[in-house]
């Protein structure tokens, strides 16, 4: 008999009240195998599950990685691999105190009827893979829909990925699975920031329709948001105190204060930008902890310093370690550039 969320409600809490754990964050690196393979690519490192593996062990078996980090999201295959010396990464992550999570969307299709816009896959026996993966020790999720202001938005993708995001986080609660909601506007574009605030507004309000249509237990999910910033190509450039009230604002107007967490995605932002904006925003106390959940941010440096050489490791990790540090303390308002 499947289990109801009502079994699940506490540890639900627990793991939520770990992750979101004053100073820390969520390392994301769930990068699919073709999204890895292309960032292994950029660094000379052929893209074959066993480098996948090799670079994955690098960044779990970071020393001290739970100091700043509650949980990590990993791509399916990550979740059933091991290090060289056969200790499974969940065990590994487990040890150092971070939670393993489980990207459980299937990508992103492009959306008939459009103009360019896209549908995320994957809510077909979710609920079967979601018990598997909680089986196999995942106690978080994430479903990543995206939003395009320069292709759209069209009403239809806005109801479609708050529809999806809905369901999924309906799901993962009954299968004891945390489910990080994200649905990412896309930085992409010359829109300025006013035009972002509109957007974000308008998804967050459809996103939470639909969440409390499907009876998701608000106090239970943690939220990926994009920051409220000016496409990447807009002239119009804001400073970190813009960006942050921006966001702020945003958020303020649209979730509730019984949702732990705010874990934002990077989104290509530099790795310093993602600390500032981060640290401006918890200058004063907000009803939510304001966190980090960053793939790009964290890791592309450490990427580069590894680039494939086991003689690197270490620096790579010294590297990783320093990132998670800097956002910690960005988390606390106190990072110090
Ligand atoms: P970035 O921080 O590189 O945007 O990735 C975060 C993420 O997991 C997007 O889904």
């Amino acid at each position: 008999v499947k289990a109801n969320v009502a079994d699940f409600a506490d540890e639900l809490l627990k793991t939520a009240n770990h992750i979101t754990s004053p100073g820390k964050g969520i390392l994301a690196m769930d990068e699919s195998n073709a999204t890895c393979g292309k960032r292994l690519e950029s660094v000379g490192v052929e893209n074959t599950e066993e480098n996948r593996r090799r670079y994955r062990e690098l960044l779990v078996s970071t020393p001290n990685l739970g100091e700043h980090i509650g949980g990590a999201i990993l791509f399916e295959e990550t979740l059933y691999q091991s290090t060289k010396d056969g200790k499974p990464f969940v065990d590994v992550l487990n040890g150092a105190g971070v939670l393993p999570g489980i990207k459980v969307d299937k990508g992103l299709r492009p959306m008939c009827n459009s103009n360019g816009e896209s549908w995320c896959m994957g809510l077909d026996g979710l609920a079967e893979r979601c018990d598997e993966y909680y089986k196999q020790g995942a106690r978080f999720a994430k479903w990543r829909s995206v939003i395009s202001i320069p292709d759209g938005p069209s009403r239809k993708a806005m109801v479609d990925c708050a529809y999806g995001l809905a369901r999924y986080a309906a799901i993962c609660q009954n299968s004891g699975l945390v489910p990080i909601v994200e649905p990412e506007i896309l930085l992409d574009g010359e829109h300025d920031i006013d035009r972002t605030f509109e957007v974000a507004s308008q998804t967050w309000a459809e996103t939470f329709k639909f969440l409390e249509d499907q009876d998701v237990l608000l106090d239970r999910i943690l939220l990926k948001p994009s920051m409220v910033g000016p496409g990447a190509d807009c002239p119009k450039r804001n400073t970190a105190d813009e960006v942050a009230a921006a966001t702020l604002r945003m958020l303020n107007s649209r979730v509730p204060p019984a949702v732990p967490g705010i874990m934002f995605l990077s989104g290509g932002l530099s790795e310093l930008d993602s600390t500032l904006y981060l640290n401006a925003m918890n200058q004063s106390p907000n009803p939510w902890h304001v966190s980090f959940s960053y793939a790009r941010a964290l890791q592309n440096t450490v990427l580069k310093t590894w680039s494939g050489d086991d003689a690197k490791v270490a620096e790579a990790q010294e590297i990783l370690f320093n990132r998670t540090k800097d956002n910690g303390m960005a988390q606390l308002g106190k990072f110090d550039a």
